[in-house]
């Protein structure tokens, strides 16, 4: 079976087979019209190589460094919300395949594994992500939870102070645990693999929050408890505060401005991640990977630039690297893997993208990641600004 996966595709081929269609629904889907979540992946085809030969290519190598740690390529597994219902024990088991990899990891506010239960079956360090919560006491206690967990990066998203309508998910009835409707049990029943993997773990904190009862099961409700919860007030002085009390590396994720990249070196961020949340959030959203190059040129001097939205495979890290990005953090590959194969298939989606990036970059004439520039790339068409 593992010999036949070449390509990511193959791996959501066997995604589609083993998850329930509620959960595919809420991985793949964007909000409203979808627009912004098709740019992400189509505006990297906007970018071609230029083929170089004649080049020494002995040895090569993808290592980089992200936020000063070291990592195998320049790539991080992006924070996913209810990873742990794509695949049983979800959290872990990718927290595991990064680790082995030696790519970092990013553990959700919204998993479904707490921060403990990663923290006890990994031993190296992964990266907490943020939600910030109108009640201040309870994003503290998360921050503390993550410091003492050992985690050594927090990643503060903030473009999800409300939640984009995601019709997807209406109609597909996602919940959390699935309610147990004629058409989900018919479904659930072609799946048993996944089925029994539930049936068979502790890690099932369906409805709370790390490990905080929230009453949330379905989108409704979920969307009812962030309305109520996350602090739409949110300002640059309260991000202040999180710089101020986590003393490790801040990555702040969501930014799609050049003034509010400005803003988050103003404040002392280590990196932004260039993102629009994987076309989640605002539907009508330039592409993340062609906002990238004016977000560069306004701050790549003074902070790590990175960027998420798109990446579909090792190429699309080379084309990334191109425009500027210090490195790339992939959200659906990664549960792609996971959800066809568990801790094999995400260590095989990190295979496959290393191959092809390390390829990829011999092509284009260089045997060092940090020889790759905007001279390796060509646009079809200028992309808007
Ligand atoms: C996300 N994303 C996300 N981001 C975040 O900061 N916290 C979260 O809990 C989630 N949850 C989540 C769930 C699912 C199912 C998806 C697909 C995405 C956004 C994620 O971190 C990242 O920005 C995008 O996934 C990047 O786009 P690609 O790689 O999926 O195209």
């Amino acid at each position: 079976m593992m010999s036949l996966i070449c390509e990511l595709s193959d791996l959501r081929r066997l995604y589609h087979k083993r998850v329930p269609k509620m959960f595919q629904g809420y991985c793949e889907s964007g909000s409203w019209t979808q627009q912004t979540l098709s740019l992400n992946t189509s505006d990297f085809k906007e970018i071609l190589f230029r083929q170089r030969v004649a080049r020494d290519l002995e040895p090569r190598s993808l290592k980089t460094t992200l936020v000063g740690q070291d990592a195998k390529m320049p790539l991080a597994l992006a924070p996913v919300g209810l990873l742990g219902m794509q695949h049983a024990d979800g959290e872990i088991l990718a927290a595991q395949a990064a680790e082995e990899f030696g790519v970092p990891f990013t553990l959700s506010t919204m998993s479904i594994c707490s921060i403990e239960a990663v923290a006890a079956k990994t031993q190296k360090p992964f990266w907490f992500q943020l939600y910030v919560q109108k009640d201040r006491e309870f994003t503290k206690k998360l921050i503390d939870r993550a410091k003492a967990a050992g985690c050594s990066a927090l990643v503060v998203t903030l473009d999800l102070q409300m939640i984009g309508r995601r019709h997807a998910d209406h109609r597909n009835g996602m919940t959390a645990p699935p309610r147990l409707t004629l058409p989900n049990i018919i479904d659930i029943a072609k799946r048993p693999r996944w089925a029994m993997g539930m049936l068979n773990t502790k890690n099932r904190e369906f409805g709370n929050i790390q490990g905080c009862a929230t009453g949330v099961d379905d989108m409704n409700d979920l969307m009812k408890w962030t309305a109520g919860s996350f602090d739409t007030k949110l300002g640059w002085e309260d991000i202040q505060y999180f710089r101020d009390i986590w003393q490790g590396p801040l990555i702040i994720k969501g930014i799609m401005e050049a003034d509010d990249a400005r803003e988050c070196v103003k404040l002392g961020a280590d990196a932004i991640v260039v993102s629009n949340h994987g076309g989640r959030q605002l539907d009508g959203a330039r592409s993340s990977i062609s906002t990238l190059p004016e977000i560069v040129e306004a701050v790549g001097d003074q902070i790590e630039v990175w960027l998420d939205g798109g990446i579909r495979s090792g190429q699309d890290i080379i084309r990334a690297k191109a425009l500027g990005a210090k490195g790339v953090m992939v959200g659906r590959p990664m549960v792609y893997g996971l959800g066809a194969m568990g801790k094999p298939g995400v260590s095989k989606m990190l295979e496959i993208f290393h191959q092809e990036a390390e390829l990829t970059m011999a092509f284009i004439g260089h045997r060092d990641i940090h020889q790759v520039t905007r001279d390796d790339i060509v646009l079809r068409t200028p992309f808007p600004r």
